[in-house]
Parts: C-alpha cells; structure tokens; sequence
C-alpha cells in the first residue's frame, strides 16, 4: 500500500440526529398531500415530484430535518435514501433552522473580483457572526453562495432563495439590513446588463477608492 489517505475526513451531515418537529406537527394536511399528488401524476416515475415536494415541505416547516425528509419520500412513496440525496445535494434546501433572512453572498468569481468578499466581511462585521452563523436575534443568518447567476451585477447577494440584490457596495447593504430588520424584504427586479466599462463607470470593486468613480452604475431599484 503506498501513502494513500487512511483515514479521509469528510464532513458528513448526522443522518440521524434528535429529531426537532414532534410527531403531532410531522404531518401534511389534505390540501398539501393532494398537491404533492398532483405533482407527482406530472412525472413518470414519483422521484420527478421530490424537488416540489421538499420545497413545500420546508416552506411549512422552515428547514428540513430527517424526519421531514422522510416524511415527504414517505408521501411520494420513494426511499428515504433518494430523497435525503436531493435534500442534500443543493443548498437552498436548508438542513438546520437559519435565521429568519438567509444571505447568501455570492463570493464566486465575478463578485469576488467585484468586492464580493469586502461584502460578506462587512456584513459578518456588522452582525457580528461568521459566514455560517445566525445572529443572537435569529433574525439572519449568513452563508457564502457560488454563482448565482447574476454575475453582470456582481457583487451580489440573494435573500432567502428570493431576490437578488445586485451592485452591492456597504451603503446598499446599511439600507438593504435596515429594511429586512423592518420587515421590508426587497421585491424581485431585474437589471440590464451594462454595455461596456464607462456605463458600468470602471472598476467597480467596493474596497478601493475607485468605486467613487462610479458614473451611472447599473444599481437596482431593490433598495432605496
Ligand atoms: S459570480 Fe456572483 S453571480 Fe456569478
């Protein structure tokens, strides 16, 4: 045997931990089990309706546990198994309780050239946690996204797997805290992309004094 790895450490997510929704608040009404069916005629095979499945699930119950995992593969009649992949393959299926407004900050390659980490380090300042964490209040949590597709408005972030907001620099993000801790989630809206360097007014890192150079940036209507 050469030097291989012995013992690789991967980071696995507890399959069976406590389980945190008691069993009287562990069901879907008729209405939801309907729709889950509904879906599931849509598919050949009932796997096609797990991702609209999940989705509901966690729009009732906030995040998904084990055993809300199971619940939903045990409504489409699929093994817990393939509905625990899905679960937790993509990361806008929340595994644990977040804080009410999940930012995810994009840090992937175009925001990161962007500001993209000045970003997330000035809002882990200012809420006083790490990327990963929720604030004491449970009102945010911060995570650090890949690209999300909106890479023509970088730096960007995206509130709970809503809007976007696009263009960031810390005035936007002082205003764009302020109205989620009011309650005011920006709407959705969409941005052109800028045509050439001078519409997007040059360099447009947020750590620089260049970003005073700003002419008309390409800035949202998300948050005034
Ligand atoms: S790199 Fe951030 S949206 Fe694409």
């Amino acid at each position: 045997m050469g030097d291989f790895i012995k013992h690789p450490f991967v980071d696995m997510p507890d399959r069976n931990p406590e389980q945190v929704i008691p069993n009287d608040q562990l069901v879907f009404t008729s209405e939801e089990k309907k729709q889950i069916q509904t879906w599931v005629s849509h598919y050949p095979t009932a796997d096609g309706a797990v991702m609209r499945a999940l989705w509901l699930a966690q729009e009732k119950f906030s995040f998904l546990p084990p055993e809300v995992i199971k619940l939903v593969a045990a409504e489409i009649g699929i093994p817990y198994a393939n509905a625990y992949g899905v679960a937790t393959f993509y990361t806008q299926y929340f595994k644990e309780k977040k804080g009410k407004h999940v930012l995810d900050v994009c840090t992937c390659f175009s925001c990161q050239l962007c500001g993209g980490y000045d970003m997330l380090h000035y809002i882990e300042n200012k809420l006083g946690v790490h990327k990963g964490e929720t604030t004491k209040d449970g009102l945010f949590t911060i995570q650090e996204a890949e690209c999300l597709g909106a890479c023509g408005s970088a730096p960007m972030l995206q509130i709970t797997n809503g809007p976007f907001v696009h263009n960031l620099n810390k005035d936007k993000v002082d205003a764009l805290l302020d109205a989620l801790r009011e309650g005011k989630v920006p709407a959705f809206t969409s941005v052109t992309l800028p045509q050439d360097e001078d519409e997007m007014g040059g360099n447009r890192r947020t750590d620089v004094s260049s970003v005073e150079s700003y002419i008309v940036p390409p800035i949202s209507e998300t948050v005034s």
